[in-house]
């Protein structure tokens, strides 16, 4: 087991993070003096893996505990999801020592951290993140937020866990695919702030892609300290925790034109950090090798890189300039300075379209 430590202060908390730390819950809980009564939050696939071991590992260090199930998916990561943790915290008459447990992906981790955010004015909330993107990104940060039907992440808070759990056994039952799309944003941390992991990822792509535990472990422990160390700079994202969207304005017009259908979130990050990579070598930034290494590193992740030739690259820059974060039509880009290095950039939605390479 190793601990990352996120340092903010009386809001700092621990990631600790090795194999089968699910059936150690309880120990390590106890040994961070956390107390009250516990309440578990996943969905019905992860809790049917993963519950009763954690439970029980709680149980045998003598906490009480209860399972809220809210169901699987994004459509869930809502207000009627957050109306059933209420409803259950409730009616079993949970007070302001008890404590949540997220135990799921980013989805069940940002749902919980707005109830625990909420609930009784605020208690404390512990992430068992069980997906790559949830253990590299989500769950670290204190970004809790559901969705409004008019835009995601609308309802939220900065409100940070007491506490990170990661085990790195629970990647071994996630699909491959999205064990892929939560490269993507292990492969932006590399890009953003350290060229001597992006090129540890290089040499080791394929380790990864095979779970070899040692790879896996490097990997997220990386990613997990160069998270903490730009939210401890910029807690409430004021100005540099921004470096963090690099991809993200693509992405996000990617996903939200394709109604979140066609793309999980970090395929969507995948195809548009190649295109800010695209973006910052046009303004001699980065140069033509580094451009080709960021495209060849996503390739290799098995992730897709190109925005689809049937998407208008006109009509998805449409919809950057109506997003709330443009200023006067013009939008805000993360690019690169090279490998590990991040300047902002402001581009109007002509400059974009002309700057970026078609797809096929
Ligand atoms: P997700 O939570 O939807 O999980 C993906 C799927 O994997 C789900 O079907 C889930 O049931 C399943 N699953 C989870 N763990 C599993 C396991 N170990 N084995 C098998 N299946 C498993 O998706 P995600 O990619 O983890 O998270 C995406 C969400 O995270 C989005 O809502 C996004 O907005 C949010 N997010 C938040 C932050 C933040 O800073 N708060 C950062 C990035 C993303
Ligand atoms: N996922 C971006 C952030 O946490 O700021």
């Amino acid at each position: 087991m190793q601990t990352v430590s996120v340092n903010l202060g009386q809001r700092s908390y621990a990631i600790e993070l090795g194999e089968g730390l699910l059936s150690r819950v309880g120990e390590i809980l106890k040994a961070r003096g956390i107390g009250g009564r516990v309440g578990i939050v996943s969905n019905p696939p992860v809790a049917d893996l993963y519950g009763e071991e954690v439970r029980e590992s709680l149980r045998r260090a003598g906490y009480e505990t209860a399972l809220v199930l809210i169901p699987e998916g994004e459509a869930h990561k809502d207000t009627a999801s957050l109306g059933l943790i209420y409803d259950a915290l409730v009616e079993q008459r949970f007070d302001r020592s008890a404590t949540l447990i997220a135990l799921g992906g980013g989805v069940i981790g940002d749902v919980t951290g707005f109830a625990a955010a909420t609930f009784l004015r605020g208690i404390d909330y512990v992430q068992i993140p069980t997906t790559l993107l949830a253990q590299v990104d989500a769950s670290v940060g204190g970004k809790t937020a559901v969705n409004h039907h008019q835009g995601k992440n609308l309802i939220g808070a900065f409100h940070q866990p007491r506490l990170v759990v990661i085990d790195l056994n629970t990647l071994r039952t996630l699909p491959p695919r999205e064990f892929a799309a939560g490269m993507a944003e292990v492969i932006k941390h590399g890009i953003i702030e350290d060229a001597g992991f992006f090129g540890f990822l290089e040499e080791r792509m394929d380790s990864l892609l095979s779970l070899d535990a040692a790879a896996v472990e490097s990997a997220v422990a990386a990613s997990c300290r160069i998270k903490a160390a730009v939210v401890e700079q910029d807690e409430r994202e004021d100005d540099r925790r921004a470096i963090l969207n690099f991809g993200h304005t693509i992405g996000h017009a990617l996903e939200s034109f394709t109604g979140y259908e066609r793309f999980l979130h970090g395929e969507a990050v995948a195809i548009g950090m190649i295109q800010a990579a695209v973006l910052s070598a046009g303004r001699g930034l980065c140069s033509a090798a580094e451009l080709g290494r960021i495209e060849a590193l996503v390739r290799s992740a098995g992730l897709p890189w190109r925005i689809p030739g049937d998407i208008a690259l006109e009509d998805l820059v449409a919809g950057m300039a109506l997003d709330k974060k443009s200023q006067a039509g013009k939008i805000r880009f993360v690019l690169c300075e090279g490998i590990g290095r991040t300047r902002f950039q402001w581009f109007s939605p002509a400059e974009i379209v002309r700057e970026l390479a078609p797809g096929p």
